[in-house]
């Protein structure tokens, strides 16, 4: 079969949950493509229904209604021994990592191998590669509980890559963490992505996870997804306000209320997208109209590496010459929002 661009197609996915009492629509109609080789985030607030359609894609949940297709097989078509066999190409990690408490390091990635069938003599040496690609070479004889939570994620990540898989599927795979262990195993996720080729699809709240490493993001509520598109875009011109929520929370700030009650003028946020020089732009602002500006805040935050500058200036003057540098900034900022005092 010819290789396509799409790893994974879910097309009009449902998936209801209905007991005596009720019906609960976990994932409705969602319809979504996953390049060969791409880093794709879903984000959400608890009970969105990212991770039923997550273990939909791997039919660790059978939808109610829809197609799934991973690497071209629809895997709704499959016999149950077609299936497992398809789902050895499909790599998952959680949260809670699930790892086998009563068996070592070793022992559990090498089960992955002997599940799948894989030849006694060949084990060693795989599992023996597979830790080292996730740094853990050292501590192939111990148990679980002798580890860090960091360090048990990279034994999941182990097992889950121990089949030479072509999707890893990552549900909350660093919510567990602290913020640096987070970066290292996020640091590991786009190593493999990038040497292996794999295609890695994470589901996540946090929105410093996607800005790390997604290439493309899907925004979900109430069992839909409300916004996707290229991460950089996300960031730098949400549309729904959830997504904007979201991304208030990476790059949002509020300004101190003394330094606020002090403000005579406007206050201006502005938005700097990829190569714009902003100083440039403000200063040839300030010598064009009778205006006096103060920054009061900026930063540049790298999505994607790509820059998003950001900048909250108050603007002083004349009434309508702060309107008209305000016209003339709109004219080269990507985005001018004038901020209301509080
Ligand atoms: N087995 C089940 N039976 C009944 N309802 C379910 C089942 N699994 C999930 N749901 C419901 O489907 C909805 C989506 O749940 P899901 O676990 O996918 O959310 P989530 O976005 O992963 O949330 P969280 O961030 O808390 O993990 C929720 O309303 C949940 O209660
Ligand atoms: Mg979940």
């Amino acid at each position: 079969m010819r290789e396509t661009a799409l790893m994974i197609e879910l097309k009009n996915i449902t998936k209801e949950y209905v007991s005596k009492k009720n019906r609960i629509i976990g994932v409705d109609n969602v319809s979504l493509t996953i390049n060969r080789g791409e880093i794709f985030g879903i984000v959400g607030y608890s009970g969105a229904g990212k991770s039923t359609l997550l273990r939909c894609m791997n039919i660790l949940e059978r939808p109610t209604s829809g197609i799934v297709k991973v690497d071209g097989v629809d895997l709704l078509q499959l016999s149950s021994k077609e299936l497992r066999k398809a789902r050895q190409s499909i790599g998952m990690i959680f949260q809670g990592f699930h790892l086998v408490a009563s068996k070592t390091v070793y022992e559990n990635v090498a089960f992955a191998l002997k599940a799948a069938g894989v030849e006694n003599s060949i084990i060693k040496e795989s599992v023996e590669e597979l830790l080292t690609i996730v740094g853990l070479e050292d501590r192939i004889n111990q148990y679980p509980a002798q580890l860090s939570g960091g360090q048990k994620q990279r034994v999941s990540i182990a097992r889950a890559l121990a089949n030479n898989p072509k999707v890893l599927l990552c549900d909350e795979a660093t919510s567990a963490l602290d913020p640096n262990t987070t970066q290292s195993i996020l640091a590991l996720l786009k190593r493999i992505n990038k040497e292996l080729g794999l295609t890695i699809v994470i589901i996540t709240h946090e929105m410093e996870v996607v800005k790390e490493i997604c290439h493309r993001c899907a925004v979900m509520q109430d069992g839909r997804i409300v916004e996707q598109g290229p991460t950089y875009q996300i960031f730098s011109n949400p549309i729904d306000p959830l997504t904007k929520r979201f991304i208030d929370t990476v790059l949002s700030f509020k300004l101190p209320r003394k330094l606020v009650e002090g403000i005579k003028g406007k206050l201006v946020r502005l938005q700097f997208r990829g190569e714009i020089a902003a100083e440039a732009v403000v200063s040839d602002m300030l010598q064009t109209f009778l205006v006096k500006g103060n920054i009061l805040h900026g930063k540049v935050e790298y999505i994607q590496d790509l820059p998003l500058g950001i900048f909250i200036m108050e603007l002083n003057g004349d009434e309508q010459e702060v309107e008209k540098a305000i016209d003339y900034l709109r004219g080269r900022v990507s985005v001018v929002e004038v901020v209301e005092n509080e």
